[in-house]
């Protein structure tokens, strides 16, 4: 018989499409929308706030071992899909900063502070009902996840949906720098020793540059859901 799949993990790189297809998917299910990398840039934002840089990797472990994320439904109406909280400073759209955007992986290698992050990440996965996005949700956090999926795209096609949207946000950098950033972060998160970025060997694997983000969770829903009509 059918069993609805209860944890949904989907990775891949920077700006493939993940968030949007978890975001709609989890409204779709009734489900927990739960985006990982907020977390991973949290920690960045604070350590640059506490430090002026992250390259202090003791420093910013002991930082990731004591601050309080928080993520919370959203309090205004401009654009965000929830709040993210640092203690109780709001720092939603500080987190989408480029500053944040180069240095978030240089964080995100540090053994340490992946562990901090990776013990509560599994707490909230494993109540189930919940879609969880990032890079290693498949792999490390939750490879019992029902069904993992594995979204990606070329680059190209990325830096063009990002500088779209850092456009829309008033952000000025080029398609160039964006390309150039993106092509780094990818680079490091592949390449780390732990918990580097790659599909599950049970993920399904889906690139998404010929795919409107309608089709990709069409796709989606239909392999969860497989009696829904739209
Ligand atoms: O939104 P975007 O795809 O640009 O990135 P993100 O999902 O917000 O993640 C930011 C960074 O956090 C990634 O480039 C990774 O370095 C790190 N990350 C991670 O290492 N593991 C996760 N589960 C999620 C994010």
């Amino acid at each position: 018989m059918y069993k609805q799949p209860e944890i949904i993990a989907i990775d891949g790189p920077a700006a493939s499409g993940k968030s949007t297809l978890a975001e709609k998917l989890a409204e779709v299910l009734g489900y927990f929308y739960f985006d990982t990398g907020v977390m991973y840039r949290a920690v960045t934002y604070a350590a640059l706030e506490a430090f002026q840089s992250v390259d202090d990797e003791d420093q910013v472990s002991e930082l990731a071992e004591v601050i309080e994320i928080d993520v919370r439904p959203a309090s205004k109406k401009d654009g965000r899909k929830y709040d993210v909280l640092l203690t109780e400073e709001d720092i939603t759209w500080g987190i989408r900063s480029p500053e944040v955007d180069a240095n978030v992986s240089k964080v995100s290698a540090y053994p340490r502070v992946r562990k901090a992050m990776t013990s509560q990440q599994r707490r909230i996965g494993q109540r189930g009902r919940v879609v969880m996005v990032g890079r290693d949700i498949g792999t490390v956090v939750l490879p019992e996840a029902d069904l993992k999926i594995y979204l990606d795209a070329s680059v190209e096609e990325r830096a063009r949906r990002r500088f779209a949207e850092q456009e829309e946000r008033g952000v000025k950098l080029s398609f160039e720098e964006i390309l150039i950033s993106l092509k780094k972060r990818d680079q490091y998160d592949a390449s780390r020793a732990i918990a580097p970025m790659q599909p599950a060997e049970d993920a399904l694997i889906l690139f998404s540059d010929n795919l409107s983000a309608e089709e990709i969770l069409k796709k989606v829903i239909e392999l969860v859901l497989p009696e829904y009509e739209k």
